[in-house]
């Protein structure tokens, strides 16, 4: 079904100048009703695959999801009771979260209880009617909304008895994305910067958008009445999905000496290479996820020891490694607790390396309050393509039994930290262990 190709022209050239005159970011506040979009009830009808694929997705439950509802309504919305200032950037996640929500105007928003169109979270509509975004740097939902009959799209020409239809090169560009997979707190950190992190990276430069990996194509039907074609499948997997997190990154390891003497040490090193993420890893909700390396070695007699990962000697390391302290004592001002102690920082085995970066609050404490995010303490992410190496210098313990001694590497994830999950009562799947992949190797051990 193909429009002429000077329809599409002239549709093209209205589409660029269209963006520049609309409001974008904060300045959307109140510029539409929720009638000026329609519900994703009305897309299912004829676009059947994409409506289950997207109601699957975690776009379809930004509002609704148990963890958002619990760090939006008690910690974030409690925040900015205690400090105003806040309230702004806490309206904010809703522009996000659930854009028509924020651009009816109706923010703070009914509980996802309450089953208002608040509930429908990054809908069909939030996305087929950006038309544009403006700045330097797509962030804080900087796009532009031009809701109506015209369902924007990445092919041009296609015909549909619904509605119309506009190609806009835009649905193909990482900026899509980035106006809401890059944020700027109140204090001006870029406390998620996912796109940045791609512009930055290799995938960049070799043309591979987020697209590609998050919406991959297939031989199908985009809507039951089309003609076969490769479609952009609406799974949008991440972080959620045990198969997307799995094999994200490679492990090796190697011993320097195969025969050690019974009173000998051996240094064992382990290699981390990102081959599948197109940004670091973790990213998005940074401050939440952590990702830890696990080393044992086993004795010929069964018994199991703990190898604690060799220090680099890098500034801020000490977050980057598991240890007994305590953090994120701000959760204590909109929780109402007068000099909250905190939780345990880590919730792992003390000594294990931890990929991660640390978020800051203004008094220097580590957050997992994004919008209470002030600095940020070493990056020690792994960076799409790159190889880590770590090592691990192990002493044989006194009695160890001559024999083989096979050593076992895990990396494992977490999308946000078993002690905060825990204190905050946020659901167990939320905080469960998930393997990223593993590796061995042995040593022999000789009187
Ligand atoms: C009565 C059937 C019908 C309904 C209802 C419908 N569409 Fe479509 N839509 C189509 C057809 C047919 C096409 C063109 C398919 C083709 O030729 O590949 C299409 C194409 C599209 C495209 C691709 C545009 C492009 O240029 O790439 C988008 C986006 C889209 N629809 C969004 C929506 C949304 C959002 C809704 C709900 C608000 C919706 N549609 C409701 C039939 C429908
Ligand atoms: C080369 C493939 C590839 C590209 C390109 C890519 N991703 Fe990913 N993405 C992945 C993989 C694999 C994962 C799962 C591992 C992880 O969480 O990083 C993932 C995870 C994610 C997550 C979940 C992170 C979390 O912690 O919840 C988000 C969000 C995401 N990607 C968004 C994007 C955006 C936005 C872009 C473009 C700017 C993009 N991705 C580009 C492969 C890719
Ligand atoms: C997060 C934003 C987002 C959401 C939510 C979303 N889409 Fe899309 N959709 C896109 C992008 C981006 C493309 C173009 C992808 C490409 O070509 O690489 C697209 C493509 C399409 C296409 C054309 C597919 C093709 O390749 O032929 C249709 C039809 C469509 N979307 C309908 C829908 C419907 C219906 C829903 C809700 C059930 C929906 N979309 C939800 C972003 C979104
Ligand atoms: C209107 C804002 C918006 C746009 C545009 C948008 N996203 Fe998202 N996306 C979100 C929000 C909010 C979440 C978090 C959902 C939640 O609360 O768990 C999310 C979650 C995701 C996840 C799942 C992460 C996980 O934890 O499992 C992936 C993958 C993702 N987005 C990819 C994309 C890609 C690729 C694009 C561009 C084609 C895109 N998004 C465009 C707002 C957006
Ligand atoms: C610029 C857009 C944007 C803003 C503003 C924003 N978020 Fe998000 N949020 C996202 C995206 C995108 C993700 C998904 C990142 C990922 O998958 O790691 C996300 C993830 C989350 C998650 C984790 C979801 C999960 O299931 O793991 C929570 C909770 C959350 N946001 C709450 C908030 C709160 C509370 C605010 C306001 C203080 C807020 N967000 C503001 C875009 C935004």
């Amino acid at each position: 079904m193909k429009k002429s190709a000077i329809v599409s022209i002239v549709l093209l050239l209205a589409g660029a100048t269209l963006g520049q005159q609309l409001p974008s970011g904060d300045a959307k506040l109140g510029t539409h009703g929720y009638d000026a979009f329609e519900k994703p009830q009305a897309c299912k009808s004829c676009h059947v695959d994409i409506y289950f694929q997207w109601q699957q997705s975690m776009m379809a439950q930004a509002y609704t999801h148990h963890w958002d509802e619990i760090e939006y309504f008690d910690l974030a919305v409690e925040h900015a009771k205690v400090d105003p200032s806040l309230k702004g950037a806490v309206d904010g996640c809703n522009g996000c979260h659930t854009p028509m929500a924020y651009m009816a105007g109706d923010v703070t928003p009914p509980r996802p209880s309450e089953n208002s169109r608040a509930n429908e979270s990054v809908n069909c509509e939030v996305c087929h009617t950006i038309v544009g975004w403006s700045g330097d740097v797509p962030y804080n939902f900087s796009f532009q909304t031009s809701p109506g009959r015209i369902k924007y799209g990445a092919k041009p020409g296609l015909v549909s008895p619904h509605h119309e239809t506009q190609f806009l090169d835009l649905y193909q560009q990482t900026e899509f994305c980035g106006n809401c997979h890059n944020e700027k707190s109140p204090f001006g950190a870029w406390v998620k910067s996912t796109q940045i992190e791609w512009k930055e990276g290799p995938y960049a430069a070799e043309g591979v958008p987020c697209q590609t990996c998050h919406m991959p194509k297939a031989l199908s039907r985009n809507a039951i009445m089309a003609e076969e074609d490769l479609v952009a499948q609406h799974l949008f997997h991440g972080a959620h999905d045990p198969g997307k997190l799995a094999g994200t990154v490679e492990l090796r390891m190697h011993p320097d000496e195969r025969e050690i003497p019974y009173d000998g040490t051996v240094l064992i090193s382990v290699q981390l290479f990102n081959g599948k993420a197109g940004h670091k890893f973790p990213t998005g909700s940074v401050e939440d996820r952590i990702v830890w390396l696990h080393v044992t070695a086993t004795d010929s007699k069964g018994r199991t020891y703990h190898l604690p990962v060799d220090r680099k000697g890098f500034d801020g390391e000490e977050y980057t490694i598991a240890g007994d302290v305590l953090a994120y004592q701000d959760m204590g001002i909109p929780k109402g607790i007068a000099d909250f102690a905190g939780v345990q920082r880590d919730g792992v085995p003390a000594g294990n390396r931890i990929f991660r970066m640390p978020y800051f609050d203004p008094q220097g404490r580590m957050t997992i309050m994004q919008w209470n995010t002030q600095s940020f303490g070493v990056d020690y992410r792994i960076g799409p393509r790159e190889t880590k190496i770590e090592t691990f210098t192990w002493r044989l313990p006194e009695d160890i039994p001559v024999g083989k001694v096979t050593f076992q590497a895990e990396l494992f994830y977490q999308k946000l930290v078993k002690p905060v999950a825990d204190f905050l009562g946020v659901p167990e799947e939320e905080s469960e262990i998930m393997p990223i992949n593993f590796a061995n190797t042995w040593i022999e051990v000789y009187e």
